[in-house]
Formats: structure tokens, sequence, C-alpha cells
């Protein structure tokens, strides 16, 4: 008998988040190659993508049909290009001045600070543009989501009126105010618009749970910064006292940081509970979540 051979695993299958992603940004082939390069370095290989995700799982909690989930996925795509366009202009010199991000190097260090603003910038645009290209059924939804990626992005209640909060003077008590802009906005904004895509009438409702996770994503990243360790962050640590970033755990001590932050996804378990139809996708990704902010604050 001839002997068995080794059955070869199976290809993985692709991940729609990613060749949706891909497929909505310019290749590098094209001109200018290296913005486009530069743009792609910013977003492959990606992070947690946990935005993108958590819009698509509120979008599927809505019971959203394919057509509202094809919606909800030109939003997930915008709202992690925006995401990324937010980091490579955080890791600038002129902001944290940090030279790597997901374990490679950052975008200027890899092309030079001119093409990192710009590659920052032309994902910002492309992420409204392709909100513009959805199913036309659903244009006056796509419309709110627009609205919606203005508000979380801009300078009155988003991460440009955030980030620019770190260069003024500031007292202990602008913590609750700089992480809400700066982070909790783009995370309300996926609950928010990942419910809007599925047409659910409390997609207000869902955007507080949002706006609730972000705070304790962000609380989770100062206790990183503060205690943890950049292998396991994949990132530097320790920059917030170096540059004099308002940090959770300089204003309010690392228990009281950790007490708010369990009380936060506390808050987020509850709510889903009585929002969602099927709350368990959802409950995973938390979980998953949770088991991230263990692995990188101790
Ligand atoms: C980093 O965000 C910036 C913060 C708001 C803490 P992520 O931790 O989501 O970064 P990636 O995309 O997974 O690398
Ligand atoms: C970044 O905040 C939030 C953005 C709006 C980009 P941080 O500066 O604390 O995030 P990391 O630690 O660099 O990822
Ligand atoms: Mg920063
Ligand atoms: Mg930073």
């Amino acid at each position: 008998m001839f002997p068995t051979a080794p059955a070869t695993p199976a290809p993985a299958k692709p991940d729609p988040l990613e060749e949706y992603l891909s497929s909505l940004l310019p290749s590098s082939d094209l001109a200018p190659q290296a913005l486009h390069r530069a743009m792609r370095h910013a977003v492959f290989p990606g992070g947690k993508r946990i935005r993108p995700r958590l819009l698509l799982t509120v979008a599927a909690a809505c019971a959203a049909d394919e057509a509202e989930t094809e919606l909800a996925m030109h939003a997930a795509c915008a709202i992690e290009l925006i995401h990324s366009a937010s980091l490579v202009h955080d890791d600038l010199p002129c902001f944290d001045d940090a030279r790597q991000r997901r374990g490679l190097p950052t975008v200027h260090v890899l092309y030079g600070e001119p093409l990192a603003v710009l590659a920052g910038d032309a994902l910002l645009t492309r992420a409204f543009e392709l909100l513009a290209e959805t199913p036309p059924r659903l244009a006056r939804r796509a419309l709110r989501i627009v609205k919606l990626l203005g508000r979380a992005t801009g300078s009155l209640e988003g991460i440009i009126g955030g980030q620019s909060l770190e260069q003024v003077d500031f007292g202990t008590d602008i913590i609750d105010r700089y992480h809400a802009m700066k982070t909790a906005a783009l995370f309300r904004l996926a609950a928010e618009a990942g419910a809007t895509a599925a047409g659910a009438t409390d997609a207000g409702a869902w955007g507080e749970v949002g706006h609730s996770l972000g705070l304790a994503y962000q609380l989770a990243d100062d206790l990183c910064d503060a205690v943890g360790s950049a292998e396991a962050a994949g990132k530097p640590v320790r920059r917030d006292t170096s540059l004099g970033r308002p940090n959770a755990v300089v204003a309010t001590g690392e228990q009281a940081t950790r007490q708010r932050l369990q009380s936060l996804l506390d808050q987020v378990v509850v709510r889903t509970h009585q929002l969602a139809a099927e709350p368990k996708p959802l409950l995973e990704l938390i979980v998953e979540l949770t088991g991230h902010f263990l692995r990188t604050t101790t």
C-alpha cells in the first residue's frame, strides 16, 4: 500500500474586509507610485481593525440585508482609512515622533515627512469619496454616514480637535474630553454608522455603546503607555510622559484607571444585551478586546 500524502492545509479564506480595503485603495503601480506605496504601508498589514469590525458587527446585530451590508462595508473601510490616516499623522515628528507602528517602521521613516503628510491627507479624502460609491437605494443613509464621519474626524468633536488639545496648555480635567474626541469619536461613529447602514431606529443608542467602548480603549492604551511593554504593543511606550501628553494613569492613578476601564466594559456588555437581537458576535469582540487589554497592560 502506498503511504498517504500528508494533507495540505486548506488555503486561508480571504478576509472580505482586507479584500475590500485593498480594492478601494489605488494600486502602488499607479502614479504617483511613491504616494500610493506610502498609503498602502499605512493600511497594510493592518492592526486589529477594531473599528471596522465593530461597525460590521453592529450592522449584523441590527439584521442588515445584503445591500445594507455593502453600505456597512464601505463605511467600515472609510473608518479604517480615517484611523490609518490619523496614525500616520500622529506618528510624525511634530506629534508623537514615533518610529515604529504595528512592529514596522512608520510611514515617515520609510517615505519621508512630506509624503507621510500627503498619504494621510489622501487616505482621509478617499474615505469620504468611497461613501459616494454605495448602493443608490441607500443614498440617504450614506449621506447620514458622511455627516457622522465628518463629525468624528473634525475640529469640534472629532480626532482633529482632540489631537489639537495636546498642543495647548491643559490641566488633568481635560482627559475625558481629549479621549472622547481623539479616540471615542471614531468608536461612536463605528457603532452608529453600523446601525444606520442597517436602518436601525436606535442608531444613537448604539453610538453611546461605541463611545463607552472607545473611552475604555483609550484608557487601556494609556495603561499600555504607562506600564506596558513595547514588544506587546508593537509601538513605543512611555511616550506620554516624555512628550508631556495627557494620560489617564498620570492624571488619576493606575488603580482608578483600571477600575474605570472595567466599569466602562461592564456598561458596554449590559447595553449590548439590551440592544442586540443577536448579541453573541459583539460580546465575542469585547472578550477579544479584553484579552488584548490584558496582554498589553501588564
Ligand atoms: C491606536 O489604535 C490608537 C489609539 C486610539 C489607541 P489601535 O490600537 O486600534 O491601532 P491598530 O490599528 O490596531 O494598530
Ligand atoms: C492616538 O493616540 C489617537 C489618534 C487620534 C491617532 P495615541 O498617540 O495615544 O496613540 P498611539 O499610542 O500612538 O497608538
Ligand atoms: Mg498621540
Ligand atoms: Mg501616538
